[in-house]
Formats: C-alpha cells, sequence, structure tokens
C-alpha cells in the first residue's frame, strides 16, 4: 500500500475517520439502500452463505446484514485501520462470523484469507473512490474471481451523470 489513491490520505487518519462514521450514520434512505442488499442477499444465497464486503468502512452495512442473516459469514474488507477498528467494535457480538482484512482492493490480493468461492460480494459508497475507471474495472474483474459461478455483486454507490 504504498501509492495514495482515491480518498486514501483522510481514510487513514483516525480523527477524521471518527468524524465521519458520526456524520454518516445510517439514514432512513440509507437503511432503504442496505434493505435493497439485504432483499437479494436472501434470494439468492444460502443462509450460511458467505458474503464479503469492499469498503466496509464502520461496519454498518455489516452490522445490518449480521444482525438479519444470523448463520451467514462475513469479511470485511478496507484499507484504513482505523475505520476496521471502528467496525470491530461494532460486530463485536458477531465476532464468530466475521473476518476483517486489511488491504487496497486496487493493490493486493484482497481475497487472500477469503475461503472462496464467496457467493457475495456486497459495497456501498466506497467504489467511487478508487481514483480512475481503470481500478473500477480491474476491481470487477477481480471479483468475478473471488464469486462462485451465480454469484452476485451488490454495488449501492453514487453515480455521476455523463452531463
Ligand atoms: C465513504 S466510506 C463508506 C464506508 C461504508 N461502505 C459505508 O457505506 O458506510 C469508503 C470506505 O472505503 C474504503 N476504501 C476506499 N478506497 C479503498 C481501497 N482502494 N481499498 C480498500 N478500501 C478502500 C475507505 O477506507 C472507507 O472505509
Amino acid at each position: 500500500m504504498n501509492e495514495v489513491i482515491g480518498a486514501d490520505h483522510e481514510f487513514n487518519d483516525k480523527d477524521f475517520v471518527a468524524g465521519w462514521a458520526d456524520r454518516f450514520v445510517p439514514t432512513p434512505e440509507r437503511l432503504e439502500l442496505f434493505n435493497v442488499i439485504l432483499s437479494e442477499l436472501k434470494s439468492h444465497i444460502p443462509p450460511n452463505g458467505c458474503v464479503v464486503e469492499l469498503g466496509t468502512g464502520p461496519g454498518y452495512l455489516a452490522n445490518h446484514l449480521l444482525h438479519a442473516m444470523p448463520i451467514i459469514q462475513y469479511y470485511g474488507v478496507d484499507f484504513s485501520r482505523p475505520m476496521l477498528d471502528i467496525a470491530r467494535q461494532r460486530l463485536n457480538q458477531h465476532s464468530t462470523r466475521v473476518g476483517y482484512i486489511q488491504a487496497n482492493i486496487v493493490q493486493e490480493s484482497w481475497w487472500t484469507g477469503i475461503p472462496m468461492p464467496a457467493n457475495a460480494i456486497v459495497s456501498t459508497w466506497a467504489l467511487h473512490d478508487l481514483g480512475s475507471e481503470e481500478n473500477i474495472a480491474l476491481v470487477y474483474k477481480n471479483c468475478a474471481q473471488v464469486l462462485q459461478h451465480g454469484g452476485i455483486l451488490l454495488n449501492g454507490d453514487f453515480i455521476k451523470p455523463d452531463k
């Protein structure tokens, strides 16, 4: 992890990260997004499936999914140690079903340590930070390697219209 891309700098600053987590406690609108992801997971993966989250942040989506799907295995990937520390605290009660991976999803084999193939990969508000379309394409390509045949990738993120 030696090249700064996207918001790498800020997300490695403990105070910035604590402030971010406080500012973005899920709103009803964001919970709607989480529920769309939850509903897709429930329809498409087995109850004990393996769910990987890219850019897990403070663990808000993870907490929602782990509560509603009581036997999934969850792996949270993030390059920010302070974010993973906050997520670990939030998800403490689910610790036997949760794994944390500190990795840059653009530069590293972030899937090392995840039992493959995974049933689903999810992400919210993270992939727009990857710095370039090439990086995003690389991440999608790697997701295809990590997922089982027929697995799903659910990305709830911002879209910037062309004009
Ligand atoms: C805007 S926050 C969103 C956090 C969380 N997904 C949510 O919706 O609450 C983006 C997260 O993605 C992580 N992130 C951004 N780029 C990353 C990268 N290249 N590799 C790993 N994590 C990354 C950041 O550290 C941060 O935790």
